[in-house]
C-alpha cells in the first residue's frame, strides 16, 4: 500500500463540530494540533441544530433544576456526575462563547429563553430564531482561524486509528486518492453521531458512525448503544428529505393531530406535546396505525403568521422551497433517527480504555444522557466536553513519554474495491432495516431479522480494507447496526429511548448498562 505522506502533530482530532472545534481552541496553547474533517469544516450536525442551546443562565432557573430534569429524562440511567458537571460547567461555555461573539437571540437587552419538551424552565438559548448551530459553529470557526497552531485538513476521512501496544498513536487518513499516515501524542475522536445509518434521519451525509466504528475495531469500548433517539417531527413527504421540524414549535404552541384532524397528545401524557421526546415519537407511530397513514400533521396554523416567519425563518423558507407552508398549512410530519445517547465510553475528562484516545461530543458516552437526552442538551455537551476532553488530553501527554514514532506498516490485510453501485445498494437495503426493524417500537423478532441480515454483511466487510469513502462508511456503517441490534437485543426491558414490546417494562437488572467490545471476529457484550 502506498502511504502519500506521514506527518506528526502533538494532538490529532477528528471532527469539526461543537465537541472538536471547542477541543482544538484549547489545545492551541500546548502544542501543535490538526483538525481533520471528512467535507467541509462545516458540514456536521451541529451546523444544522435548530432548536438551541440549554443552559441554566435565566432568572428563573438554577443549575440544580437543569439537573433534576435531566436526570429525568434519563430515565434512571445517567451518570449523575457527568450531569453535574454539564450543568454546572455550561453557563461558563456559553458565556465565554457570547464574548468570542456568539450573538443568540434577545428580548430587550436580555437573552431570549424558550421552553421544549420535558425542561421545567425556559432555558433554550437561541440564534437567528432557529439557526442556533450555525452560529456557534462560526463563532468556533472563526476563533480557530485566529489561532496558528492549529491546522485544519477538510476533505481527510479518518480510515482507522493507529494503535500499538494498546496505545493509540494516530490515525490513518485519506484524502482524495492521498493515504496519509498522521502520528500524534494523543487523538481526540469527535465524529459525531451514527443517524445516517437509518433511512429517515435528521443527520447529514457525513453522520455515519465512523468514530464508533473506528474505536470499535481498534478495541474501544462502546456503551448504551441500543439507546436511539427518534425526533418526532421531521418532514414527511415522498422523495423530500427528513427535515427536522424543531421542538421549540410545540414550546411556542404547535399542535400534533392525526390524519383525521384530531388532536392526540393529552390521550398518551399529561404533558401533551411536551411530553418527552420518546413518548410523543411512540404516540405518533401508533397513531400512524391507528390511523393507517404514513404521517401526521403538525399545526402551527393558529400562530400568528409574522411571529412565526421571525421565529423560525430557517424552517419557514425550507419548507416553502418543499411547497409546505408552515403558516397556512398542517404540516406532514413522522419522527426519524436523531441522535444517539450511546457511544465510545469515556469518563468525564474524555478517556477511553485505549490509551491516548479521548473522545467528545455525541461519539462518546460520558453517560450524560442516560436512556434519554434532554432536548437541546447536546450542543451544550459539545461545548462543555470538547473543553474536558482537550485538558483530559493535555493531562495525558504532559505525563507519558511521548510514543515512538517510526516509520510503522500501518495497513495489513487484503484490500477491496467495490463497485459504488452496489455500495449504494447495499446501504440502502441496510438502513431501511434498521429503520423498519431497530426503529421507534422493537421487539426480539424484529430486531433478530435485522441480525440475521446484518451479520452476513458484516462478516465479509470487516475483514477487508476499503480506501474510498464510500465503501468505508458501509464498513462503518454495518459495524453500528450490528452494535446497536446486539445491544438492543440484549437489553430485556424497556427504558429510556428503547422500547419493546415483548418487555415493555423495566424488569429487574434494568440499570445495568451494557458495555460492548471486540473479540477477535465476534462481539462481546459485557
Ligand atoms: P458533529 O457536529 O456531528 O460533527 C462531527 C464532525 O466529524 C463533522 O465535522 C464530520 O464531518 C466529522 N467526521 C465524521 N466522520 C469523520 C471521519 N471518518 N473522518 C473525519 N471527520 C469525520 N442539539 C442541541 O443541543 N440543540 C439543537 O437544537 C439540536 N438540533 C439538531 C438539529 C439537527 C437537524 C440535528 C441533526 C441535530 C441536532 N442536535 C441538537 C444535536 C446536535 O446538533 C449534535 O448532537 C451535536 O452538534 C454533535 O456535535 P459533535 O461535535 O459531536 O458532532
Ligand atoms: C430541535 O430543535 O427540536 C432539536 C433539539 C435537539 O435535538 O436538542
Amino acid at each position: 500500500m502506498h502511504i502519500s505522506e506521514t506527518i506528526h502533530t502533538d494532538y490529532l482530532i477528528i471532527g469539526s463540530g461543537v465537541a472538536g472545534l471547542r477541543a482544538s481552541i484549547e489545545l492551541c496553547s500546548k502544542g501543535n494540533v490538526l483538525v481533520a474533517t471528512k467535507d467541509l469544516p462545516t458540514e456536521s450536525s451541529t451546523e444544522y441544530a435548530q432548536g438551541g442551546v440549554a443552559v441554566a443562565l435565566s432568572d428563573e432557573d438554577e443549575i440544580g433544576i437543569h439537573f433534576e430534569d435531566t436526570i429525568k429524562a434519563g430515565d434512571g440511567l445517567c451518570n449523575e456526575e457527568a450531569v453535574k458537571i454539564l450543568v454546572s460547567e455550561g453557563p461558563e461555555r456559553i458565556i465565554e462563547l457570547i464574548n468570542w461573539g456568539a450573538e443568540f437571540d434577545k428580548e430587550g437587552l436580555k437573552l431570549s429563553f424558550t421552553l421544549e419538551a420535558a425542561h421545567s424552565r425556559k432555558r433554550i438559548l437561541h440564534a437567528h430564531g432557529d439557526s442556533t448551530g450555525r452560529e456557534i459553529e462560526r463563532v468556533l470557526i472563526k476563533k480557530v482561524s485566529t489561532m496558528r497552531k492549529i491546522k485544519k485538513a477538510s476533505f481527510a476521512m479518518a480510515v482507522d486509528l493507529i494503535v500499538e501496544e494498546g496505545r493509540c498513536i494516530g490515525a490513518l487518513l485519506l484524502r482524495g486518492k492521498e493515504i496519509i499516515k498522521c502520528f500524534s501524542k494523543a487523538t481526540i475522536l469527535a465524529t459525531g453521531g451514527a443517524g445516517q445509518v437509518y433511512s429517515r434521519t435528521t443527520n447529514p451525509r457525513v453522520i455515519t458512525g465512523d468514530g464508533m466504528a473506528m474505536a470499535f475495531r481498534a478495541g474501544g469500548y462502546l456503551k448504551d448503544m441500543e439507546f436511539v433517539q427518534f425526533h418526532p417531527t421531521a418532514l414527511y413527504a415522498p422523495g423530500i428529505p427528513a427535515f427536522l421540524l424543531s421542538e421549540a414549535m410545540r414550546g411556542e404552541g404547535a399542535i400534533l393531530r392525526n390524519i383525521n384532524g384530531e388532536t392526540f397528545m393529552k390521550n398518551y401524557h399529561p404533558l401533551g406535546e411536551l411530553a418527552p421526546r420518546d413518548v410523543v415519537s411512540r404516540a405518533i407511530v401508533s397513531e400512524m396505525i391507528k390511523t393507517q397513514s404514513t404521517h401526521v400533521y403538525l399545526d402551527l396554523t393558529h400562530l400568528d403568521e409574522h411571529f412565526l416567519k421571525q421565529r423560525f425563518p430557517t424552517i419557514y423558507s425550507t419548507c416553502l422551497k418543499f411547497n409546505f407552508d408552515i403558516t397556512k398549512q398542517w404540516i406532514p410530519v413522522s419522527p426519524a433517527a436523531h441522535f444517539i445517547m450511546g457511544g465510545v465510553e469515556t469518563d468525564t475528562d474524555g478517556r477511553t480504555n485505549i490509551e491516548g484516545l479521548f473522545a467528545a461530543g455525541e461519539v462518546a458516552c460520558t453517560g450524560v444522557h442516560g436512556g434519554n437526552r434532554l432536548a437541546s442538551n447536546s450542543l451544550l455537551e459539545g461545548l462543555v466536553y470538547g473543553y474536558r476532553a482537550a485538558h483530559g488530553a493535555i493531562n495525558y501527554v504532559e505525563d507519558k513519554q511521548p510514543p515512538s514514532l517510526n516509520d510503522k506498516e500501518v495497513i495489513s490485510g487484503e484490500i477491496l474495491y467495490m463497485d459504488s453501485d452496489e455500495i449504494m445498494n447495499v446501504r440502502k437495503e441496510l438502513r431501511q432495516t434498521m429503520w423498519e426493524r431497530v426503529g421507534v417500537i422493537r421487539c426480539g423478532e424484529s430486531l433478530s431479522m435485522a441480525k440475521n441480515r446484518i451479520t452476513p454483511v458484516y462478516d465479509k466487510l470487516s475483514k477487508v480494507i476499503f480506501l474510498d469513502p464510500l465503501a468505508l462508511e458501509l464498513k462503518n456503517m454495518i459495524t453500528v447496526d450490528l452494535l446497536i441490534t446486539e445491544s438492543a437485543l440484549a437489553r430485556k426491558n424497556s427504558v429510556g429511548a428503547h422500547y419493546r414490546t415483548d418487555y415493555k417494562e423495566k424488569f429487574p437488572g434494568w440499570e445495568k448498562h451494557l458495555k460492548i467490545r471486540k473479540r477477535d471476529r465476534y462481539i462481546e457484550i459485557f
